[in-house]
Order: C-alpha cells, then structure tokens, then sequence
C-alpha cells in the first residue's frame, strides 16, 4: 500500500512494541519516519530495523529541550511534519494504600504532560492533511486493579482528544485517539508479569493478547487519509475487552 507516500510522521516510543510495529508498517506504506525516545542501544536497534527512511532523536517527552531538538530535526531534513503518532508511555501498577506522589508523576509526566508537549510542539510544522494520533488504553474506560494513576493518565488522553479538535477547528488537522487492550510489548510483561498475561488474555473477548502489529495496522488507517472524515474519536483495538 502506498496511502503514506511522501508524508513524515513523528512515533514516540518508537524504538519498541506496538511505535516500533507502527513504524515498519508507516515505512511500508510510504512515509519517512522520526522515532523518538530515551534509549540510545533501542533507537540504533530499532533504526537499522527500519532502513533508510527512519531516523533517530533521542530524548524525553517530559523534557521540552529534548522535543525542541526533534522538531528541529525534523524541520532541518523534511521541513515539515504530517503525522504524529503521540505514543510514548509509562505505568506500573501500585494498588491503592501504597500510592506515592512519584507513582503519580511517571504516568502523568509521560503520558498527559508528555502528551501535550508532543503535540503542542510539532504543530508550527502541520498543515491541512496533518494526522495526530494518541496512544490511550482500555484502561483509561475500564479502570484496571492496581492501576490508578496509568488508567487515569490515560483517560486523560481520550479527553484531549476531544479539546483538540475544537482547538483546531479550521487547520485541517484532524487528533483521534487509539485504544490498545493487552498486546504483547515488554511494557505488558513487566506491567502484568506472565500471570498477568495470560489472565489478561483470557479476559479478552478474542482470548488473546494482540500482536503488536494488529495495533499498527489501525495506527497506519488513522494516520492516512482512509480516516478523513474522524476527528476526535477513539478507536479501541483491544479484542473486545472494553467493549463488553
Ligand atoms: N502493551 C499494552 O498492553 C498496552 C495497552 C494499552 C496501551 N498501551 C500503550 O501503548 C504505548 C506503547 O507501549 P508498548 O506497549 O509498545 O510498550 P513499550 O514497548 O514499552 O513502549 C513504550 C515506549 O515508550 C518510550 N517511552 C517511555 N517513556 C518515555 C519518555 N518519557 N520519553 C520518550 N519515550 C518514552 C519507551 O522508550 P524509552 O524507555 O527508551 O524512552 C518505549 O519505546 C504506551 O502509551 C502504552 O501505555 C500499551
């Protein structure tokens, strides 16, 4: 397929799990993408995966100097940005009664704070055609035990989904949300652990995890011009599991 052909695209949390998968299935249909995130060995890793239409910045979505550098180099080697795939995360689990104001800080840091400045700072580069996709959850419907600040975090996203697209009403740019349910990336398996997994799995209607690849199938939908007419929507990939 080519409905990406030409375009850049930006995924943060892009050198691992379902950025990394979104990045090959870009690249194969066209685009040139920026992936970004914290691990130098992962971004080299992940860069001669992808081949000559991919680069690497390192930094943080917390950091708005480390954004500023991949914006800059994305204005430097393309000019401008047409797709950016917000989709950097964090959340460990911490049941109620053990909570702690740093627990609190990773998941809203990375996935509301970082969130925003993501986007915020890619905007002076999109025009009409722009495509911007956040990464939620079907935590962020359903709640998950254990998992407060993460679900809230990531009910967050949904919402700013929906302030964004009245903020830019007339650009021509259009925000959706994408919802994974359990899928098979290191953050799920330190997360939920084996057990966690496989009860996870078992809760899901299709009883199974998702493949990485099934998550980036819909990201590459969202980020073309097949989903022209959404804005402001979620979009649940997760086999039924917030769906019931
Ligand atoms: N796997 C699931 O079951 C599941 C379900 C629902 C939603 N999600 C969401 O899917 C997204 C991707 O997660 P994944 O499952 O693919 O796990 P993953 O492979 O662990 O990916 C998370 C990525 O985010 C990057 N990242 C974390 N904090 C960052 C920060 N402060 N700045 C820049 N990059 C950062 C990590 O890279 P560095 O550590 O190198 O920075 C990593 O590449 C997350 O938003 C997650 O919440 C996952």
């Amino acid at each position: 397929m080519t409905r990406l052909n030409g375009k850049t695209a930006v995924i943060t949390g892009g050198a691992t799990g379902i950025g990394l998968a979104s990045a090959k299935r870009f690249i194969a249909e066209g685009a040139f993408v920026f992936i970004y995130g914290r691990r130098q060995a992962a971004l080299d890793a992940a860069v001669a995966e992808l081949g000559p239409n991919a680069r690497a910045v390192k930094g943080s979505v917390s950091n708005e100097v480390d954004l500023d550098r991949l914006y800059a180099a994305v204005k430097a080697e393309r000019g401008s940005l047409d797709i950016v795939f917000a989709n950097a995360g964090a959340g460990s689990p911490l049941p109620l009664g053990q909570i702690t104001a740093e627990h609190i800080d990773e998941a809203f840091d990375t996935n509301v704070k970082g969130t925003i400045f993501t986007v915020q700072k890619a905007l002076p580069l999109m025009g009409p055609g722009g495509s911007i996709i956040l990464t939620g959850s079907s935590a962020g419907t359903t709640g998950a035990p254990g998992f407060t600040a993460y679900s809230a975090s990531k009910a967050a996203v949904r919402n700013l989904a929906r302030s964004w697209a009245e903020d830019l009403k007339g650009t021509g740019i259009r925000v959706n949300v994408l919802s994974p349910g359990a899928t098979a990336t290191e953050l799920a398996k330190q997360a939920l652990g084996e057990a966690g997994q496989k009860a996870y799995g078992a809760m899901t209607p299709l009883q199974r995890m998702a493949d990485p690849a099934e998550i980036a199938a819909v990201a590459a939908f969202l980020a073309s011009p097949d989903s022209s007419f959404m804005t402001a929507s979620e979009v649940a990939v997760d086999g039924g599991l917030a769906q019931l």
